[in-house]
């Protein structure tokens, strides 16, 4: 149970009107340990490098890595952290060495901070920086809050093209990267080839959206929740699969001859499905693990040592946000069909309620806008 902090006799969030408050201090939403999490006054945040930046957040979202972190399942993230990786905004303020960037532009924040600079970055997998990579929102503040500190602002941050939709962007921080890449990318999905997708959260149908890019034959997608598996259909998925009413793996060897698929791509992070990739995985082909997973996970090789499959794993390095930003203006790929729920950014605490209940709530990505 999660349980709303708050000290006796402050006034309620919606109460606390901005115009109240000093200039020094602004609203976030602060994790204090397993289950507590509360909408408060906290400093606003300052320049403290010469590469950082300040952003007024005008538009966020919520991503199911951020439940892991309220049930207590990410103990890097300590008591007092403002909580959030993902976001569109406005600068606000630029320290001396950013020189992409100026007060006044709108950017998308990744939800990986780069310094494109050291040996990781150069490689291009800014999801291992050595001075960055998933930090915010877990090792410093987060986006869930009316301004918010990036460092390394040149490498971290995007700039918006004028007349975007800025709410379909806020896809562009984590979901849809993650899915690209992690998915699709990894799993080296081609013209032609049978991919299944197990899990239909928000990721599991960023890759279904990007592996369109290159025209799979078929889409199996696999869930136990009925409505996303619905609105994965209506996103081009050729199959669906509730696992939890028939057995996956026969269906699926049903649909492929007895084959399996060439590309199986995890997106749930438990061992069952993982394990499940491993049965229907196809001679030649690849797992492509998506993942956050807590337990072990048995390997196959019994089985799978003959069988010329290649498994990947990958954090999201988010180096192909400008490619997809570039699908998104031109229409190839339209994430605000992700957008199922609104909310201003002072009712954090009832979106938090409605996405912590996605399958009731038919929730997939929710939009906290500021004010
Ligand atoms: N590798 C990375 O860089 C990276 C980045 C972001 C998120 N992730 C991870 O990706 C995963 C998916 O993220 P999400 O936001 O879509 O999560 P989500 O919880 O919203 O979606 C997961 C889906 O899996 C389904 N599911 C649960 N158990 C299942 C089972 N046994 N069989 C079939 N379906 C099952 C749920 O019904 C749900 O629809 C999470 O583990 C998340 O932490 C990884
Ligand atoms: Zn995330
Ligand atoms: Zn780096």
């Amino acid at each position: 149970m999660e349980t709303l902090v708050q000290e006796p006799g402050k006034k309620s969030p919606e109460t606390n009107a901005p115009e109240n408050r000093d200039s020094k201090t602004m609203k976030a939403l602060v994790y204090h340990g397993p289950g507590k999490k509360s909408w408060e006054d906290k400093p606003k945040p300052t320049i403290i490098k010469p590469t950082d930046a300040v952003v007024k957040i005008l538009k966020t979202t919520i991503c199911g890595t951020d439940l892991h972190i309220m049930k207590g399942d990410v103990p890097a993230v300590t008591d007092g952290r403002i909580i959030g990786h993902e976001g569109v905004g406005i600068i606000e303020e630029v320290g001396s060495a950013v020189s992409n960037f100026k007060k006044g532009d709108h950017v998308i924040i990744s939800c990986i901070t780069s310094c494109g600079k050291c040996e990781y970055c150069k490689k291009g997998m800014y999801s291992h920086c050595e001075d960055g990579g998933w930090i915010l929102g877990h090792l410093i503040d987060g986006t869930q809050a009316e301004y918010v500190r990036i460092p390394h602002a040149d490498n971290s941050l995007y700039p918006i093209p004028a007349g975007a939709d800025e709410e379909a962007l806020v896809m562009l921080s984590d979901i849809l990267p993650t899915g690209f890449e992690c998915g699709v990318l990894n799993g080296q999905v081609k013209p032609g080839d049978t991919i299944a997708i197990v899990g239909s959260g928000p990721i599991g149908i960023a890759a279904l959206l990007t592996s369109q890019f290159y025209s799979p034959a078929e889409i199996i997608m696999v869930d136990m929740d009925e409505n996303r598996l619905n609105v994965a259909k209506t996103f081009g998925a050729t199959q669906i699969i509730n696992s939890g009413l028939e057995n996956a793996v026969e269906k699926i060897k049903r649909l492929t001859n007895g084959k399996g698929v060439d590309v199986a791509i995890e997106a749930v992070g438990v061992p069952a499905t993982f394990e499940l990739c491993q049965e229907i995985v196809a001679p030649g082909g690849h797992i492509a693990n998506i993942g956050v997973h807590g337990k072990s996970v048995t390997l196959h090789l019994e089985t799978l040592w003959s069988q010329n499959v290649t498994i990947t794993t990958r954090l999201v390095d988010t180096v192909t946000t400008p490619l997809l930003l570039k699908t998104v203006q031109s229409k190839k790929l339209a994430p605000n069909q992700l957008i199922t729920h609104h909310f201003r950014l002072n009712q954090v605490m009832e979106a938090y309620e409605t996405f912590g209940n996605a399958a009731k709530e038919k929730a997939l990505k929710v939009i906290l806008t500021a004010d």
